[in-house]
């Protein structure tokens, strides 16, 4: 079973960017962190990060019969793109949103998602570990579909 994991744009520079809210993990730390435990899990990883609405878009369009869940982190997307939001409902593939801060104890333009009406579920602040609780939160439910 393979699962896609996006990431938006900003979270390149994760472990230098505001490390008071985002901690001091790199991007590169939390994609080895997910692939030693995906391989518990018996899932295959492909990971996408762009700055570029457009770019998610196109990786989110061709995920129907290539991945059984979209773990995505939309980051500022999340809270106005209508367009990631409809290519995701487009797609009849899963999808489960993640947030390293709890976007709801932030600013008020933070508090609202456009995405999560459409994700199967969310999970937010929990800092790096909030992706290995979306993988968690993946292999469960590919297991639940495929009984
Ligand atoms: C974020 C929260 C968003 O509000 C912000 O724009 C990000 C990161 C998070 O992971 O906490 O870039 O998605």
């Amino acid at each position: 079973n393979r699962v896609l994991v996006l990431h938006g744009p900003n979270l390149n520079l994760l472990g230098k960017r505001e490390p008071e809210v985002y901690g001091t993990t790199t991007l590169e730390n939390i994609n080895d962190m997910l692939k030693g435990r995906a391989v518990d899990l018996g899932l295959e990883l492909v990971f996408i990060q762009s700055n570029y609405e457009g770019k998610l878009i196109d990786a989110i369009q061709q995920a129907p019969g290539n991945y059984a869940c979209i773990i995505i982190n939309p980051a500022a997307f999340t809270h106005y793109s209508i367009a990631v939001r409809d290519a995701l409902a487009a797609v009849n593939v899963p999808a489960i949103e993640v947030h390293l801060s709890n976007i709801y104890r932030r600013e008020e333009f933070r508090h609202h998602s456009v995405i999560s009406p459409i994700a199967i579920g969310q999970i937010a602040g929990f800092g790096a570990n909030s992706y290995l609780l979306a993988l968690e939160a993946a292999a469960n439910l590919i297991e639940s579909t495929n009984l």
